[in-house]
């Protein structure tokens, strides 16, 4: 059995070859080159050849991971193979849309499909590992990591961490195109105050348990083989240390049984804490609490062994971590042949073929939100019309790829004006306006946003007044959001927002298409641009999804997975809030209530807003029993039916309201949803079961309880939707 492989090998282990297991390192060297000679990466190849490591992180390619697993196969003692590690989040050398968009689908199958793909691509390259996915629900659109997650909601977070393991795994981890799946960040990353990425994350466990830790749980559902712990600290304690959340919680109550990651630096980072004295201490802490691997703090190759000699560490806890890593080594078959991944044949067949590039186009027209669309002003006709194409993001062949974007090719994605020309026979005017993103941007370097240059606002404005229509392509730069990217102003950066009122003044004909990695303030541009299309970043085929959108090839059918604010004070804004003692009740003519004296609290955009070239009527809503026990379930129909004049899809969504409870309970939650298609004048009874999962909580202790009493089930096709109906728990 794989337990006795293990256990047989680790007889043979001495105590540093185990800890050597424990050692992540990033790609340090030219692989294929001379081995370095000098510094640090020298003594990290003079591990690796030691047997000191036990996997690496950014070597990609298949001639360079069979380089570095060469050196840990042929010259180690033990010939123990590496796992090679990297971020595939959204797509490895062909990009689907970021994360975020993706959660815009609402589709789990393309959701899914979209994982399969980036793990066949990736695999093909060598790698058999990715950090991935990034399942931290997060309220708060300041912080630039939302572009990686699946938006503010813990139900659709948690079926879309269900999807991604399954997609990256599949069912068979020794299949040369599937990969082992991190569900990270645990726990609480996105919940860093005032979305500042690395902040204090303070969080009560009703919290915890009810919202951060259910994609967790999805994602142990869906048998992910790995968890990376993260930066902040919980309740005073820095994930990476603490022994609650990986001991009591992680391999305790969910029994888990892959191992723990830390995250780059994690365990040298509890020094800066305040937590470890040295970094001798963060590496007894860490491992103690359920850290198996180390993520360059080259602190437990370091320190692990004479940990264990003096009684500090167990050895017993060293032998479960190793083991935790080893069995996985073995289920993805690289004891059998190292090589699995490493085929530059297949590398160069698989990488972009046509599978790929329909997967990414299909997930990106299914994660593109019409906002607005007043007098039917989309779709656009494909030939005859004259149309000014504004902005500098129309022509950027790089932003639409996002952040984490793999090793695509930089300036590789469709650009707008290349997809409208692809796809259409119209005149294009394309202007780029005042120049808002300066020089080339990369993973580690702050964009450059320029405020001042002025110099291609006339041009612009004289196009706008030659079209019949003008599509403004405005937002951020693919580097604006992601790790390290939080920003206090989720404005249009640059000149974009003055561009766009300068246009609205000569020709008020605008079809905005955003291309952002975050939910942005554009409450100007809601109340007056007649159409708004949220495009997000949506990997390589951007351009051809946006065409298809624009033209009514694709009618669209996303929904936002993230709250739209009317102004960056509103945030964290986010649907499923609690009632408070004093709610905001229309009509209200005192001030002594839960309110901005200058803004609404409602958002501009509610969470799972989204409309379609076609219109959706929602009637009957009925319940088959008005009580039910809590072990029991009722079922909820509800007709819907497309009364606009074309073929569209809608995403019919139930909320729950538990209306008194042991703790305050949200003022709805999402509970359920369905997509259908209808043809015009088409309509469909759906039915929604409601059992014991749709109307339990977490306690603040962590148990789960479904409480008799009285609740309300929305339906609709937002999460402000009104039609309800009531429930009684007995
Ligand atoms: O996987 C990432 C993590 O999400 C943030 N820090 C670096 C890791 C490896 O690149």
């Amino acid at each position: 059995t794989l337990d006795a492989r293990v256990d047989s090998l680790m007889a043979l282990m001495t105590l540093e070859e185990k800890v050597g297991q424990m050692n992540q390192y990033n790609g340090f060297w030219e692989v294929t080159g001379p081995a370095p000679k000098e510094g640090d990466a020298a003594k990290k190849y003079d591990h690796l050849r030691k047997g000191l490591v036990g996997s690496m992180l950014n070597v990609t390619g298949s001639e360079n991971v069979r380089a570095v697993q060469r050196i840990a196969v042929e010259e180690t003692r033990l010939g123990i193979p590496l796992l090679i590690g990297y971020d595939v989040i959204h797509g490895f050398k062909t990009l689907s849309p970021i994360p975020l968009a993706e959660a815009a689908s609402w589709d789990l199958l393309a959701i899914r499909k979209s994982a399969e793909m980036a793990a066949k691509e990736s695999s093909a390259a060598g790698i058999n590992w990715t950090f991935a996915p990034m399942v931290d629900i997060s309220r708060d659109a300041r912080w630039g990591r939302v572009m990686e997650g699946a938006g503010e909601d813990t139900y659709l977070g948690s079926l879309i961490a269900y999807e991604r393991v399954k997609g990256f795994q599949g069912d068979d981890l020794s299949q040369t195109h599937t990969i082992l799946a991190t569900a990270k960040h645990f726990a609480g990353y996105g919940f860093s105050e005032s979305g500042r990425d690395y902040n204090t994350v303070d969080v009560g466990t009703s919290t915890l348990y009810n919202d951060i830790f259910p994609p967790f749980q999805a994602a142990i559902d869906a048998d992910v083989k790995t968890f990376m712990n993260s930066f902040n600290i919980l309740n005073g304690i820095p994930a990476t240390g603490n022994s609650f959340l990986q001991r009591e919680i992680l391999k305790g109550k969910w029994g888990f049984e892959g191992f723990v990651v830390s995250d780059w630096g994690s365990i040298g980072e509890m020094m800066v804490h305040g937590f470890a004295k040295d970094g001798k201490h963060a590496a007894e802490l860490a491992v103690n609490a359920g850290s198996d691997m180390d993520m360059e703090s080259v602190l437990y190759v370091e320190h692990l062994v004479s940990l264990v000699k003096e009684g500090k560490v167990k050895e017993s806890d060293i032998d479960d971590a190793v083991r935790r890593i080893l069995k996985l080594k073995f289920e993805l078959g690289l004891f059998e042949d190292p090589y699995n991944y490493c085929n530059p044949e297949r590398e160069k067949e698989i990488t972009g073929r046509k599978e790929i590039r329909d997967a990414v186009l299909d997930m990106a027209q299914k994660s593109i939100v019409l906002l607005k669309n007043e007098g039917s002003i989309l779709p656009l006709k494909k030939s005859g019309t004259k149309i000014a194409l504004i902005g500098q993001l129309a022509a950027d062949k790089d932003s639409p790829l996002g952040s984490w974007r793999g090793m695509v090719e930089a300036n590789s994605a469709v650009s707008v004006l290349e997809g409208l020309t692809a796809n259409g026979e119209n005149q294009i005017l394309f202007e780029r306006g005042p120049l808002v993103f300066e020089g080339t941007q990369n993973f580690a370097s702050e964009v450059k946003v320029n405020q001042q240059d002025r110099s291609g606002i006339q041009e612009a404005i004289r196009a706008a007044r030659q079209a019949e229509v003008v599509i403004m392509v405005l937002g951020e730069n693919g580097f604006q959001s992601g790790e390290g990217r939080s920003r206090t102003d989720l404005g249009l950066p640059g000149l974009q927002q003055e561009l766009l009122e300068e246009i609205f003044k000569v020709n008020p004909n605008i079809v905005l298409v955003l291309m952002n990695g975050r939910p942005l303030v554009i409450d100007w541009a809601a109340k007056n641009i007649p159409a708004i299309v949220e495009a997000w970043q949506l990997g390589s085929e951007s351009g051809n999804a946006i065409a298809k959108v624009l033209y009514g090839d694709y009618n669209p059918s996303g929904k936002l997975p993230m709250t739209f604010p009317r102004n960056v004070g509103q945030v964290p804004i986010y649907y499923n809030q609690k009632s408070t003692g004093r709610p905001d009740i229309p009509g209200q003519d005192m001030v002594f209530w839960s309110h901005y004296i200058d803004s609404p609290n409602r958002p501009l955009y509610p969470f799972g807003y989204g409309l379609s070239y076609t219109t959706f009527e929602y009637s009957d809503l009925k319940l088959s029993a008005p009580q039910m026990s809590n072990a029991g379930n009722v079922e909820l129909s509800v007709t819907l039916k497309n009364t606009g004049g074309v073929k569209g899809k809608e995403t019919v969504q139930l909320y729950i309201r538990d209306l008194v409870a042991s703790t305050s309970r949200p003022i709805r939650e999402l509970k359920g949803f369905q997509q259908v298609e209808l043809a015009p004048g088409e309509s469909k009874m759906l039915k929604f079961t409601i059992d014991e999962k749709s109307l339990g909580f977490y306690t603040p202790t962590g148990e789960w309880v479904v409480e008799p009493g009285d609740f309300k089930l929305f339906v609709g096709g937002d999460s402000s939707c009104e039609m309800n109906v009531d429930l009684t728990v007995e």
